[in-house]
């Protein structure tokens, strides 16, 4: 029989013959979430809206034009740490620096550009980098992506989406890496993912780089209503320099809810990426790793995660 559970809408296939008489509850082993199993007599358990549902993966683009504030750090870790919190993940990288895959270690022949060139079948333009995450990366190559969508008379903006809507209905949660700056592809962006995910790091000037964002994406919400700010992320805190704690204070004035706890400053997430690991392989009890898996609490919406 097919199991969905009601958390996270995972399917499970589950032979009714091994489950014990006396047993009435089961635990969803994506989600560790606890559920009821079916009644005897009932032999499959679909609800209609969680099969509609299963089909719309969360998609957070991680963003902001200033530069070197943990845009990638933060994708690469949020993507990683839902995988191992039993999500299935695809990370995108948009950027022509195509860091994401040097963090992870691997090397993929192909990547976003082919998926949205459509010069490969969209299935080898995704590499598994690890268990349960797929990465589309990105690279110089994406230079042609951009002249592309400047050669389209309309509908430019809807580049990206057409290319990775069919392929994002696997996954639980698309992560976009963004390129510092603003250019056709961030735009591309902005019109794909329905989250922004906002990395702000605690420094002079760094509000206002914030507030200037927030305007563009104002300015796209006209044409897509349904892209909106959900996370400010504080990124870089070091409690020894004072104003690291009066601008975090300044942020959670400003966006209340909205901000994230902060990533404090740790020299392992410098460190890992030269060995192409995470920071839960390279660290796993480091500042870094405990405060990336805080925010995979808040971002999945489940306190228990990583406990
Ligand atoms: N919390 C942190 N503590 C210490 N170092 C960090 C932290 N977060 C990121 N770094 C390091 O800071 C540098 C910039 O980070 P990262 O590349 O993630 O920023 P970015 O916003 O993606 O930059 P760009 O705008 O160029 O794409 C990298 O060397 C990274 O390893
Ligand atoms: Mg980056």
């Amino acid at each position: 029989m097919v199991i969905i559970c009601p958390n996270c809408k995972k399917k499970h296939n589950i032979d009714e013959r091994m489950i014990p008489a006396n047993v009435t509850r089961a635990k969803c082993k994506f989600c560790g979430k606890h559920f009821s199993l079916p009644k005897a007599g009932e032999t499959l358990v679909i609800d209609n809206k969680a099969r509609n549902e299963e089909k719309s993966p969360r998609k957070i683009s991680v963003s902001l034009s200033k530069g070197g504030v943990g845009k990638t750090t933060t994708a690469v870790n949020l993507a990683t740490g839902l995988a191992l919190a039993g999500f299935k993940v695809l990370l995108v990288d948009t950027d022509t620096q195509g860091q994401a895959s040097y963090m992870l270690g691997v090397n993929p022949k192909a990547g976003l550009t082919e998926l949205v060139m459509g010069e490969l079948e969209p299935e080898v333009t995704m590499v598994q980098a690890r268990e349960r995450l797929w990465l589309l990366a990105g690279g110089k190559s994406l230079a042609g992506v951009k002249r592309l969508i400047g050669r389209k008379d309309f509908g430019g903006e809807l580049t990206l989406s057409e290319a990775l809507g069919g392929v994002d209905k696997q996954f639980d949660y698309v992560i976009v890496d963004t390129s510092p700056g603003w250019d056709p592809l961030t735009v591309n962006i902005l019109f794909y993912v329905t989250e922004v995910l906002v990395p702000v790091s605690l420094e002079v000037m760094s509000i206002q780089g914030l507030i200037e964002f927030l305007k563009s994406i104002a300015s796209i919400q006209k044409y897509r209503p349904g892209v909106s700010l959900k996370y400010i992320l504080p990124t870089f805190l070091d409690k020894r320099v004072g104003k690291s704690l009066s601008i975090l204070g300044k942020l959670q004035n400003l966006y209340g809810n909205n901000v994230c706890e902060p990533i404090r400053y740790n020299v392992r997430l410098s460190e890992a990426p030269a060995y192409g690991q995470t920071i839960y392989e390279f660290a796993p009890g480091s500042n870094g790793a405990n405060d990336y898996r805080e925010l995979i609490r808040k971002v999945a919406n489940d306190n228990k995660l990583f406990r």
